[in-house]
């Protein structure tokens, strides 16, 4: 199966610098060679723009949130449902931005389940704070999060959810944020893959996230157990993003 690259591109860009930065990306000959399966993730606004823009090419799209119902009296959310009529197919779920918010892991648990029931494919964001990883907690922080998100989930395909590991202490947005070594996430995946699969009953997709740039993305990518990148800054720069993607 191919490797991913999911473009996180947050609340950075107008609605008019998203639809331009994707016709720009719709057209980049890199782009249309990459052997990788291409995603961007604009804000909710821009999804129809940006929708539009790439139908029919090989760049996915994805959105940043969803609600946890399809339909109802929820002020300031979007549905699932709605977005899918956008022809995406991937949500991004539970980021640590959003978990700084005041996202708890009982929402995002049902976020998953609403999101999976309109066939779109969760991207559900985990990572350790960096209080965990010093006290040497890391894997078992992971593996009660897993509990808590999946607990009575079963997958039909491994395919149908993805797994993004975001150590928080290393996202950009994160002061003196630095990359996890790829060596290191590689077998902190192969962990998440297998808690992961005792829980679901399938194996699914682990990507990583958290200071991906041009000069690492690669060496990430050559791990056995890292099925692909999920990345915010980084993506923002048309050519970065270019050289992530070849
Ligand atoms: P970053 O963000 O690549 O800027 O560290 C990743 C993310 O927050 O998804």
């Amino acid at each position: 199966m191919k490797k991913i690259i999911i473009a996180n591109w947050k609340m950075q860009l107008t609605y008019q610098q998203a639809e331009a930065y994707a016709k720009r990306l719709r057209l980049s000959t890199a782009i249309k060679k990459s052997k990788l399966e291409l995603v961007v993730c604009p804000d909710h606004l821009s999804l129809p723009g940006v929708s539009a823009v790439l139908r029919r090419s090989q760049i996915g799209l994805g959105a940043q949130n969803a609600a946890h119902l399809d339909r109802g009296p929820q002020t300031g959310e979007i549905s699932p449902r709605d977005l899918k009529s956008l022809e995406l197919k991937y949500v991004i779920l539970g980021h640590s931005e959003r978990r700084l918010l005041g996202e708890r892991p009982s929402l995002i648990a049902a976020k998953v389940r609403s999101v999976l029931a309109q066939g779109l494919k969760p991207v559900v964001c985990i990572g350790e704070k960096l209080l965990d990883k010093e006290s040497g907690e890391t894997r078992r922080y992971l593996s009660q999060e897993l509990r808590r998100l999946f607990s009575g989930l079963k997958l039909k395909r491994a395919t149908d959810l993805i797994i993004a590991y975001e150590p928080v202490w290393a996202i950009s947005s994160f002061h003196q944020a630095r990359a996890l070594s790829p060596f290191e996430a590689n077998s902190i995946h192969e962990y998440i893959k297998q808690r992961a699969a005792k829980i679901l009953g399938k194996t699914p997709r682990v990507i990583y996230g958290g200071s991906v740039n041009g000069d690492n993305a690669a060496e990430f990518l050559r791990q056995t157990h890292v099925s692909g990148l999920l990345v915010g800054a980084a993506s923002l720069d048309f050519d970065v993003f270019i050289k992530i993607c070849q």
